[in-house]
């Protein structure tokens, strides 16, 4: 059994969008709206659309191949993949299984999460908690959805809203402190019908009156739903951020669900956080719900927003309803997005069967409304997505699997540095060591590079359970039961598993 505190650090990060932009302009030409009342009302100037062949697995692939790389890792050093989605590809398999092997990810678990807008950061404490439980090393987390093809879209209370793509983490063990510091996760139940997509499941199956009544299509009590976001986004952000035993004014960035600008003003003003330190790109983006969160995020360590030793939440709302938030110290060069930059759809080709030909078509009166503006639809990389991987190509065979090093089955806590692989990048974004932070009473005071750490770890865990009483916050008591005493993530626990069959 592990004696060493096990943390979680995020090591990658990446996002993609598709290429085709439905502006507000389009939308007027669509339904009875206006650039004027959706930018007014919501922030939302334009949103992207998933070309024909794109679908969430594999807008999916390309933002978490995107992480891997940023990460320095190779896809088969990824021991569990969990993507957040509430567009899946099909109801099974799990769209998480067919980013897989669209990544190459020979050794991983996979599963989907379910939890509408507020998906991501959900599947990020799942993440956390594999790792700090001893049960994974790195664990990919993506966040990806393709809500045009569940929007009605003569619908203008939701049409307007929402748009596509798809952002992913990294997240892997390590010794030092970083990674998830608080955690918080709220589910009520009563707004259940408040946004929901009422037909294809058990309780409405398909049918000719689900498919003439528009019962496919996400439907939402705007109103309502706005009255739970103001509210919920603040205190569930609050609720984080006290679990990590920090204070509001020492959070350098929110990055929260990216729904509608006038929600995250309304929360600024609420708990008298500044706009300036609140990331957003939902003018560009919409709401892209489960995507909306990695995808913000990603696009905030790029641009320079994000620095080593910050303090950042993550915040999200959505349908059930449910919200959670994560209150996390950066520990990553940001310097390392770059890493990205050579990865695009063509590299991560999602294979379809070969007796399925109608792979993602867009609705048609958006292919009507692009074809108006001589847009064409079929999006760059369709030739490769569209073409059917063989079988036999589509996961490479997994290496020999070499005997483990004595001790390395039974203490998952060891750092492992990525491992160096043939064309992959250079493996120097493995986490960096930093101070143990100190948020005690004596607050850290900013540096043009951060954080200046003053204290010791003590004083951070001082006024917070530590132990296993708060499961949502890393630094678990090193005397915890070790779940990883039975599940170790190395090559040995995971030998080869993926059929490959011509
Ligand atoms: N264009 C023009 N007029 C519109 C549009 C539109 N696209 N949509 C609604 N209207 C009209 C309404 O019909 C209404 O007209 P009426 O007064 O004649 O009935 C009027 O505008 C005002 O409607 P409200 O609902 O009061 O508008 P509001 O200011 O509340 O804004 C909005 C509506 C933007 C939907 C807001 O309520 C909101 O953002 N709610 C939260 C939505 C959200 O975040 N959803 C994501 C949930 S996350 C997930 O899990 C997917």
């Amino acid at each position: 059994m592990s004696t060493k505190q096990r943390f979680a650090h995020v090591t990658g990060w990446g996002s993609y969008a598709p290429s085709l932009v439905l502006t507000n302009h389009d939308l007027e030409a669509i339904v009875d709206t206006s650039d004027e009342w959706i930018t007014s009302r919501t922030g939302i100037r334009e949103r992207r659309i998933a070309a024909e062949n794109e679908t969430t697995a594999s807008l999916g692939a390309v933002a978490g191949r995107r992480a891997v790389a940023v990460a320095g890792l190779d896809p088969s050093d990824i021991d569990l993949i969990v993507v957040a989605t509430l567009t899946p590809d099909y109801w099974m398999p799990s769209t998480a299984a067919l980013v897989k092997e669209a990544i190459g990810a020979s050794r991983a678990a996979a599963m989907d999460v379910a939890a509408a807008c507020s998906g991501f950061v959900f599947a990020y404490s799942v993440a956390h908690a594999h790792i700090v439980a001893g049960l994974a090393r790195h664990v990919l987390v993506i966040g990806s959805e393709v809500l045009s093809r569940f929007l009605d879209y003569t619908d203008r209370n939701t049409c307007v809203l929402f748009g596509d793509g798809a952002g992913a983490v990294v997240l892997s063990l390590a010794e030092t402190h970083g990674g998830a510091r608080g955690i918080d996760l709220t589910t009520e139940p009563s707004g259940a019908y408040k946004i929901w997509l009422p037909a294809g499941g058990a309780a409405a199956p398909a049918s000719e009156d689900t498919i003439s009544g528009r019962r496919h299509f996400l439907r939402m009590d705007g109103r309502e739903t706005y009255r739970f976001a103001t509210r919920t986004i603040a205190s569930t952000a609050l609720a984080a951020i006290d679990k990590a035993g920090w204070a509001p004014e020492f959070i350098d960035l929110l990055v929260p669900h990216q729904a509608n600008l006038r929600i995250i003003e309304s929360v600024s003003k609420g708990i008298g956080f500044p706009m300036e330190r609140i990331f957003i790109n939902l003018d560009r983006y919409g709401n892209t719900s489960a995507a909306s969160v990695p995808l913000a995020l990603a696009e905030a360590v790029r641009t320079g927003r994000v620095h080593v030793g910050d303090r950042i939440v993550m915040v999200a709302f959505g349908a059930g309803f449910t919200s959670g938030a994560i209150a996390m110290e950066w520990t990553a060069d940001p310097a390392a997005s770059a890493r990205a930059d050579a990865i695009g759809p063509e590299d991560v080709p999602v294979r379809i069967p070969d007796d399925w030909d109608s792979v993602g078509p867009l609705p048609p009166v958006l292919a009507r409304a692009f074809a108006a503006r001589g847009v064409d639809t079929s999006g760059p990389g369709v030739a490769v997505s569209l073409r059917l991987r063989r079988i036999d190509d589509a996961v490479a065979p997994d290496p020999p699997v070499a005997a483990p090093e004595p001790g390395a089955a039974s203490d998952p806590a060891v750092a492992v540095p990525p491992p160096a692989s043939p064309g992959a990048p250079a493996p120097s974004a493995a986490p960096a060591p930093i101070p143990d932070p100190d948020p005690g009473p004596g607050r850290p005071a900013r540096t043009d590079k951060g954080i200046a750490h003053a204290g010791s770890s003590e004083s951070l865990d001082a006024g917070r359970s530590a132990d296993a009483a708060d499961p949502g916050v890393a630094g678990r008591s090193a005397d915890a039961p070790d779940p990883g005493a039975t599940a170790a993530p190395d090559a040995a626990a995971h030998p080869a598993r993926t059929e490959v069959t011509a």
